[in-house]
């Protein structure tokens, strides 16, 4: 059995530390990366407050295809370049949005969510996934909650 208890009156960057750290020791030494990303969705679900959505989309072939997650059932392929998932691994670059609903082609799989965060996660410079996350509150996320899920895309970048 795992135990992991975050405190959740810790500043948000001593959080995000302890969630990297906490992903990291789960997955090593695991080879299996449904396994792994299983895991680390239920870790960012546990330790991340006001979200409504939190897990994976993989990159196969030309599209994102849905991984391992927390939440309401949702779409299971996005190609590349749509959506705030298809942006985020067509550019390689985080995407914040604040308003979902002012996100041109953002693609609403859960009706409550109202901002959203992706990170991509690459190995070699190349993007083999995206972690997602959506929160029922407008701009949920900021600068902040951004590099920590970058940190947690770092640390487990090569057990998925
Ligand atoms: N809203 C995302 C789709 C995935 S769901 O939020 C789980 C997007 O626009 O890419």
């Amino acid at each position: 059995m795992y135990h992991f208890a975050p405190d959740p009156d810790q500043p948000k960057a001593d959080l995000y530390r302890e969630l990297a750290a906490s992903a990291a020791a789960l997955v090593a030494g695991e080879r299996d990366s449904v396994a792994n990303m299983a895991n680390v969705a239920a870790l960012v679900w546990q330790f991340v407050p006001r979200l409504n959505w939190a897990g994976f989309y993989r990159v196969i072939g030309d599209e994102l295809v849905l991984g391992p997650f927390q939440g309401a059932a949702a779409c299971i392929r996005i190609p590349f370049g749509q959506g705030v998932c298809g942006t985020a691994a067509a550019s390689g670059e985080t995407q914040l949005v604040a308003d979902v609903h002012a996100f041109p082609g953002h693609i609403a799989c859960d009706a409550a969510s109202a901002s959203e965060l992706v990170v991509p996660v690459k190995r070699e410079g190349a993007v083999v996934a995206v972690i997602d996350l959506d929160s029922p509150d407008l701009a949920r996320f900021d600068a902040e909650d951004a590099r920590g899920i970058e940190l947690l895309a770092e640390a487990i970048a090569t057990a998925i």
